[in-house]
């Protein structure tokens, strides 16, 4: 048991050293994902394609607990999505006691044995500091949607952010330099300060993925899901479609990486 600790704090560490050595996001580990008491989260969590074989697992620092993905349980789903080279956990029922640090873990097999640990904060709360109108959202290729991110009073002076988590690229609220998409808008709702929206449009099925909100440090993902335009009712995809195909946008996405 204390070698199972002290191996565990031996990894923790490492992941440490790695934020502050290699990401160059800086304010990326103090992310805190901010969930409402008795509601459910969905967290993605994304590993290096040439990991798709090794298992993985998501880690409660609480309970010192391990679940491996494909288990499904009451309140707690851990689903390996190799296609995607991510797993996502879903969490349930959620309450205060939940609140406190999570990683995800994927046992490489590698020496010295670095586990890939992404650490994710939680924190439960009656009126989340961040959160979405709907946490997932479907769109056709080419077409529009829109996410309603809300966030409390006292984050109303806080940069406000969408991400997207693969890539943690960003597009900020207010910020109008050339190096932001102009296919993603961003911008405060006139509410108040209580929400921003974010519009994307011209979508192409590469879009599809994990992003999150963000107001200061409190964060809270989406899902998108763009759906391909049907080759037969559009001629003009049509072209495209011969030459992209699902499984090249699929190389491209990897590539990426
Ligand atoms: C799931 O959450 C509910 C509500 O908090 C709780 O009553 C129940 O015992 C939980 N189930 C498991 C298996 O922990
Ligand atoms: C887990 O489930 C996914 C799809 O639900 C499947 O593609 C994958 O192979 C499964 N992994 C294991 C280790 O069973
Ligand atoms: C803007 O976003 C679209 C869709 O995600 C992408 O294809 C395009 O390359 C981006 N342009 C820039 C300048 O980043």
């Amino acid at each position: 048991m204390t070698a199972y600790a002290n191996t565990n704090t031996f990894y923790i560490s490492i992941w440490f050293w790695l934020i502050l050595g290699v990401v160059s996001y800086s304010g990326w580990s103090k992310h805190v994902l901010t969930v409402q008491t008795g509601g459910s989260v969905t967290i993605p969590c994304h590993y290096d394609k040439k990991y798709t074989q090794q298992k993985k697992y998501w880690f409660s620092e609480i309970d010192k607990s391990k679940t491996y993905t494909n288990k499904t349980e009451e309140n707690l789903s851990v689903i390996d999505h190799p296609d995607q080279s991510l797993f996502t956990v879903t969490m349930r029922n959620l309450q205060d006691k939940h609140t406190g640090h999570y990683y995800c873990v994927v046992e490489t097999g590698e020496q010295p044995p670095i586990n890939v640990i992404y650490e994710k904060q939680l924190k439960i709360q009656s009126a989340p500091d961040v959160s979405v109108v709907s946490s997932s959202v479907s769109g056709h290729e080419g077409g529009d949607i829109s996410v309603q991110c809300l966030y409390s009073s006292g984050y109303q002076n806080e940069v406000k952010r969408w991400c997207r988590y693969k890539d943690q690229s960003c597009y900020t609220v207010g910020r109008t330099d050339t190096s932001q998409n102009s296919s993603v808008q961003i911008s405060d709702d006139d509410d108040g300060g209580r929400s921003f929206t974010v519009l994307m449009s011209g979508l192409r099925l590469t879009d599809s993925g994990w992003y999150f909100c963000s107001a200061g440090e409190a964060l809270n993902p989406v899902h998108l899901n763009v759906i391909g335009v049907s080759v037969s009712t559009d001629v003009g995809i049509e072209k495209d479609r011969l030459v992209l195909t699902n499984s090249h946008y699929c190389d491209l996405f990897f590539s990426n990486i």
